[in-house]
């Protein structure tokens, strides 16, 4: 069934399908603990979660979904927590490379990864290499990543290229900006999605989401659907976007 269709299908207009869409998951310890589980628990099920939303977007035809999964500040958690997030990212890139090459999808990621375990590493290179050609959607999956950083990071290249003698200051525009990101050549995030009822953005793409459209949703993320997700975007695609002008 083509993308269109589907979208189709589910009463959504493939016109106006967001391009890129961007998710907080959150809630996973809240959805153990409410059934005196233990935190780990939580993100298992999250992670099932995860595959299930790939295979959504990929099939309404979204080109990019990008999913903060871990943090820079993550890395402050309680090491068995740390450990079990690094133990089910590692299962899920073993157990997805397939997945993601049968469906087209490239996998790609944004954040500090030379923070992450050697193993991981080599396994997020391999994976990215064999998915490259890839073109049918774009997993980008933040690991260990911060907006901010991502910024200090963009303006120290700036900074290093100038003095280099490479890059004039009045040269610097927002392209300039958006080449040094980790998102660098993908479209910004039409769509942000937060569960759990968080309010927050929580240092996630600040730069990328000028101009996205919110969703907040009460729904813990262990317990998101795919008919949840269906409803954002019939919401999302009622909304006027104006980018600032008037319509
Ligand atoms: C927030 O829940 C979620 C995270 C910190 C990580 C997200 C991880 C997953 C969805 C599972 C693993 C991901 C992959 C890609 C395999 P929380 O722990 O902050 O929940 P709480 O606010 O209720 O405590």
């Amino acid at each position: 069934m083509s993308s269109e269709t589907s979208a189709i299908g589910h009463g959504l207009d493939p016109e106006r399908m967001p391009g890129h869409i961007a998710m907080i998951m959150d809630g996973n310890g809240r959805w153990a603990r409410k059934r005196m589980l233990n935190r780990v628990k939580g993100h298992e099920k999250g992670a099932d979660v995860v595959r299930e939303m790939v295979r959504t977007c990929r099939r309404l035809g979204i080109s990019v979904l990008t999913l903060f999964a871990f943090s820079t500040e993550n890395w402050g958690r309680p090491k068995a927590e740390v450990g079990a997030l690094m133990f089910l990212l590692r299962k899920f890139l073993m157990s997805e490379e397939a997945e993601l090459i049968r469906n087209n999808i490239r996998f790609n990621t944004i954040g500090q990864t030379e923070h992450l375990p050697e193993d991981i590493r080599q396994t997020i290179d391999l994976v990215k290499d064999r998915t490259r050609s890839n073109d049918g959607m774009t997993l980008n999956l933040a690991l260990s990543y911060g907006a901010r950083e991502e910024i200090v990071r963009m303006a120290r290249q700036i900074a290093l290229e100038s003095k280099a003698g490479l890059l004039s200051p009045d040269a610097v525009t927002e392209e300039t900006v958006e080449g040094r990101l980790y998102t660098r050549g993908m479209r910004d995030p039409d769509l942000l999605i937060r569960t759990s009822g968080e309010m927050r953005i929580s240092n996630f793409l600040l730069w990328q989401i000028a101009y996205a459209e919110l969703f907040f949703t009460q729904t813990l993320w262990p317990d998101f659907t795919e008919a949840e997700l269906i409803q954002i975007l019939k919401d999302f695609q009622r909304r006027e976007r104006r980018f600032g002008r008037v319509n």
